[in-house]
């Protein structure tokens, strides 16, 4: 849920840190700050708020902070204690020696801090992660080794973290490790780099290395040394980073979601590439590590997930029971793991998330692991800790994505989705062919229809700017797109902080349409097929209680003009594909709406792009 960013080497390190921090502000900006070593001292630089903050104070103090070569930054999403300076990190010692910047959770904080109080050290913040620092500490003035005094730490220290240390007596080192968080280390030349996330290494090198949990890496410009909780040495796997730095520029648009948005074409065609090329060819999932025995014998699913990623999942049980007839149920991770789930190796337990670094997703899949299941992961980032848990790895290939708001990795969800309930339903042989061959070819001309709605969104503008002074916004839609309605409303909510409600349109006349009135308006999910006509009567009911009628359909017919005061129309497509294509337009009415508003569409108040903490 924070950033970390640590470098070691010859380069100012303050720039080092800054645009790494600017980089991984998506896990979080309500305050942040560094720490150096100028002249033989530690110093800490913080800031609440967002992290422009920190670079005005870092600016009028540049000369001074730019003589560090290390260092270590921090962007916070606030767990324990207010986003305040007090509370930023990095957070030091009594001494001022020790600087710790951490991302987690430490679960036995309170027995931890009253133990070190008692010993006569003096807390300054709310948070548990100062009580690493007065930890760390205080082993380091029994073993003299800051390695060593970590690993004692972490040996004391519940609940999930990631760790960078540095001490003022060892100016060119390092010492990081962590346990259910993510750490990423970068490899250089005469430098080496920690961060929370590619994103803040890949302007650097290509080479990395991922941290297992328990592992603690030591740094200095020219050595890395791993080793294990137990100070075990331990071999080092580099990898090459497959991101490119652009991926993390605007590229001309205002925003990352408008651009992440006009992606999806090509993401699309990138989740298809290889694995469905043509509509008279099986799908190829080679992903899927299941026995095709079992797979045929599967008599139950679950997937789990939080947010955009859930009603994904929402609408892959949708195809998988339409497609497969295997009953699926699909429950948010957070619920999940608070009952009692009945799973056995019998069961496919399916864990969707763009990040991977979910903390109810992880801890939901994990407990399913552990009961014998089979655990399928659909992620956008195949490096991850959830990807780490998979036995079926299906990478989404959406590319980074930076807005919090999730757009191209939904849609990269979906596709995948479909590209999975294809799959079974081949391998069980449970769908006619015809029927099949054509879903496959929709798919394949799929990213045309996207750039159409992409080409033309003056209707879509319009109606934002129309809509955008209302308190409330219902979505209604039925079947399939119940679950586009529900994401639908979780953008435009996410993003501008109107009040936005997705149901499914026959629940309207059970309670809700008690709230409809001429400030009200309801925008109808209305595509061809067995449920439209079902629909077009809910919303003749909604507009019978005077709300202010909206419509996004594939229908063309001129009736729909008298019931709908604004129509935003997408290319036909048939209703089984339809979520990936109806979902385009709510996207963008959301930004526009948002951007109407002047609200801050990348980095939405009180929201973070990876939720790591339950
Ligand atoms: O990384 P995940 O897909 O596991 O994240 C799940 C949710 O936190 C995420 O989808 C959240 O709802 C987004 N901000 C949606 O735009």
């Amino acid at each position: 849920m924070c950033g970390i960013v640590g470098y070691v080497g010859n380069k100012k390190a303050v720039d080092v840190l800054l645009e790494g921090l600017t980089s991984l502000e998506y896990r979080g900006y309500d305050s942040s700050g560094i720490a150096v070593n100028i002249d033989g001292k530690v110093q800490l630089f913080k800031a609440a708020g967002k992290l422009q903050n920190l670079k005005n104070i870092v600016e009028k103090n540049y000369a001074e902070i730019s003589k560090s070569t290390i260092g270590i930054g921090h962007i916070r999403w606030a767990t324990h204690g207010a986003p305040t300076v007090e509370n930023a990190h990095p957070h030091s010692c009594n001494c001022g020696k020790v600087a710790v910047v951490h991302n987690g959770i430490i679960e036995n904080f309170k027995e931890l801090r009253e133990r070190l109080e008692k010993n006569g050290c003096t807390f300054r913040s709310q948070t548990d992660t100062e009580t690493i620092a007065h930890l760390v500490a205080t082993k380091f003035g029994e073993v003299h080794n800051l390695t060593e005094a970590v690993r004692l730490a972490t040996k004391e220290i519940e609940g999930a973290y990631a760790i960078c240390v540095i001490h003022q007596d060892l100016p060119d080192t390092i010492v990081a490790t962590r346990r259910n968080a993510p750490l990423v280390v970068g490899l250089g030349e005469g430098e080496n780099y920690v961060a929370s996330d590619v994103p803040a290494l890949i302007q650097y090198t290509k080479k990395a290395m991922y941290l297992e949990d328990n592992q603690i890496v030591t740094l200095t410009p020219n050595s890395i040394e791993l080793i294990d909780i137990d100070n075990n040495p331990l071999k080092q796997k580099v990898e090459t980073l497959p991101w490119e730095p652009v991926a993390l520029s605007k590229m001309g648009y205002k925003h990352f979601m408008l651009k992440e948005i006009h992606e999806q074409p090509d993401v699309v065609r990138n989740v298809l590439s290889g694995k469905l090329r043509a509509s008279d060819e099986k799908v190829l999932l080679k992903e899927v590590t299941l026995d095709k025995e079992k797979l045929r014998n599967l008599n139950r699913i679950q997937i789990v997930a939080c947010g955009t990623s859930l009603h994904a999942a929402m609408v892959g049980k949708y195809l998988i029971e339409e497609f497969c007839g295997i009953p699926v149920d699909v429950e948010p991770s957070s619920e999940y793991i608070y009952r009692k789930t009945i799973t056995d190796k019998n069961t496919l337990v399916i864990g969707v998330s763009q990040s991977g670094e979910t903390a109810d997703t992880i801890t939901a899949v994990r407990q399913a692991k552990s009961k014998g299941s089979h655990i399928l992961i659909i992620t956008n980032r195949p490096d991850s800790t959830m990807a780490r848990e998979a036995d079926s790895l299906v990478p989404v290939n959406a590319g980074i994505e930076v807005s919090v708001a999730a757009t191209k990795s939904y849609i990269a969800q979906l596709i995948s989705f479909y590209l999975i309930a294809i799959y079974m339903a081949e391998v069980k042989n449970s769908m006619d062919l015809k029927e099949l061959a054509d879903l496959k070819h929709e798919l394949i001309i799929l990213p045309q229809k996207i750039e159409k709605i992409l080409a033309h969104t003056e209707d879509i503008q319009r109606c934002a700017r129309k809509f955008s002074g209302s308190k409330d916004f219902i979505f209604i839609a039925r079947g399939i797109n119940f679950p586009t309605a529900l994401e639908g409303a979780l953008k435009l909510k996410e993003i501008s902080y109107i009040n936005a409600t997705g149901y499914t349109a026959g629940e309207l006349k059970h309670g809700p349409i008690a709230m409809l009135d001429e400030s009200m308006p309801v925008l109808s999910i209305l595509m061809k097929g067995k449920v439209y006509d079902k629909i077009l009567s809910n919303s003749e009911e909604a507009k019978a209680r005077n709300a202010r009628m909206i419509a996004l359909t594939d229908s063309e017919d001129e009736k729909l003009k008298e019931l709908f005061e604004n129509i935003i129309e997408i290319p036909e497509i048939s209703e089984i594909l339809s979520p990936a294509l109806a979902v385009v337009p709510l996207q963008l009415l959301a930004y526009y709406i948002a951007e109407f508003l002047g609200k801050d569409v990348d980095q939405p108040r009180n929201l973070a792009k990876s939720v790591t903490v339950e």
